[in-house]
């Protein structure tokens, strides 16, 4: 038949349009790919992209300048392979950026949660780069252990510096760690530095480490807090949840306690994180947990160890590219509290309230998942 083309010799034309339009992406390429992404990619990208997050602060002193309120965009887990093997988690970090290019006004600066990139590997490192340059706000970014364990950090700290550091933003302290440090399990199996980040890419195999925030970063961390005082207003970034999930499959962070040990001194942190693909709530004492979404898929509930404050994010359909996930908002109160909002598939806005969290899950509510989770 002439001028018939399959489904799939369109789907592939267009693909290889995208991948020829990444080669040189300046803003004007970027903005033609990202819709052609969007209009392509329709049930095909997830639709988690961004998550904005308020932080409302008191008015300070006339001219303090430093306690306004202000905005920043989350991103996470875009897990980029090479170009030619998937395009899919390409398409949702370029709509990620493209969303958060649209918000007006623009975010003081967008935070990358980690997992860039899949197996480490140069091109996906740098094919997240070239993304990334085109965010209108200025990135900070955090390494995930997919970032990292091929050449153990060399690429990703060549593009973005070091993995540990903080900084002040309008009167808050942001402390960015990396919680996913590992002992050294590849020397004794002779594992070649793919075969090592094949390994920590995998869940449940047994063969490697924990992870860790180690204790170079721990006292790190001390000497960095200790300018602050006691109710300073403190966010911080881990990968891995910095509490203990679900050893098996690495959502957990092994000295968690220890770190936590180090938070316990200041009146309300709030701990935002990657990693788990799906939506968290946890609270340890004066330490608020926010586990957030991915750009490239949710994985499942942990089989036990869920923290109970949690209420889960609605994933029927394992075989919907759509399951278990959505998008959502989080105002951070100036009291250093926070709402959670999710916007879920088949589900209103749940809106989880500092009330619920502050009273250990006895008030305010919110609803139950009205799907199961599987
Ligand atoms: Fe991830
Ligand atoms: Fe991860």
């Amino acid at each position: 038949m002439a001028g018939y083309k399959s489904v799939e010799t369109k789907y592939m034309e267009d693909r290889e349009k995208l991948f020829r339009g990444l080669v040189n992406l300046d803003r004007r390429s970027f903005l033609k790919l990202s819709a052609a992404a969007m209009g392509a990619a329709a049930g095909l990208a997830a639709p988690a992209s961004f998550t904005p997050v308020t932080v409302a602060q008191e008015p300070g002193p006339k001219g303090a300048g430093d306690a306004e309120s202000f905005r920043f965009a989350y991103i996470s887990d875009s897990h980029l392979y090479e170009r030619h093997v998937n395009d899919r988690f390409v398409r949702g970090l370029l709509r990620a950026v493209d969303d958060v290019n649209n918000l007006d006004p623009q975010p003081d600066f967008v935070f990358y949660g980690g997992d860039l990139a899949q197996l480490g590997q140069a091109k996906e490192l740098e094919l997240g780069a070239q993304i990334l340059k085109n965010l209108k706000a200025p990135l900070r970014i955090m390494v995930g252990e997919h970032d990292w364990y091929l050449d153990l950090g060399e690429k990703w700290q060549e593009l973005y510096g070091k993995s540990t550091y903080s900084f002040d933003h309008k009167g808050v302290h942001f402390v960015v760690l990396n919680s996913v440090v590992e002992a050294d399990f590849w020397t004794k199996h002779k594992m070649t530095p793919m075969e090592r980040m094949k390994t920590v890419a995998g869940l449940d195999n047994g063969l490697q480490s924990s992870f860790t925030v180690g204790e170079s970063q721990r006292e790190w961390l001390k000497d960095d807090l200790a300018k602050l005082d006691n109710d300073a207003r403190v966010i911080v970034f881990s990968h891995s949840p910095l509490y203990k999930l679900y050893k098996p499959w690495n959502f957990w962070t092994d000295d968690a306690e220890e770190v936590q040990a180090i938070l316990r001194r200041f009146k309300q942190v709030v701990v935002i994180h990657g990693h788990t693909h799906q939506l968290l709530l946890n609270r340890i004492g004066n330490i608020y947990f926010y586990g957030m979404l991915a750009t490239a898929w949710p994985w499942p509930y942990a089989p036990e160890g869920m923290p109970e404050l949690t209420i889960e994010m609605t994933r029927p359909d394992p075989f919907s590219p759509t399951d278990g996930c959505g998008d959502g908002e989080i105002p951070v109160h100036s009291d250093g509290l926070i709402d959670m909002v999710y916007n879920l598939w088949n589900r209103n806005p749940i809106t989880v309230r500092p009330a619920y969290m502050t009273s250990w899950g006895k008030k305010d509510v919110p609803p139950m998942p009205n799907r199961p989770s599987y």
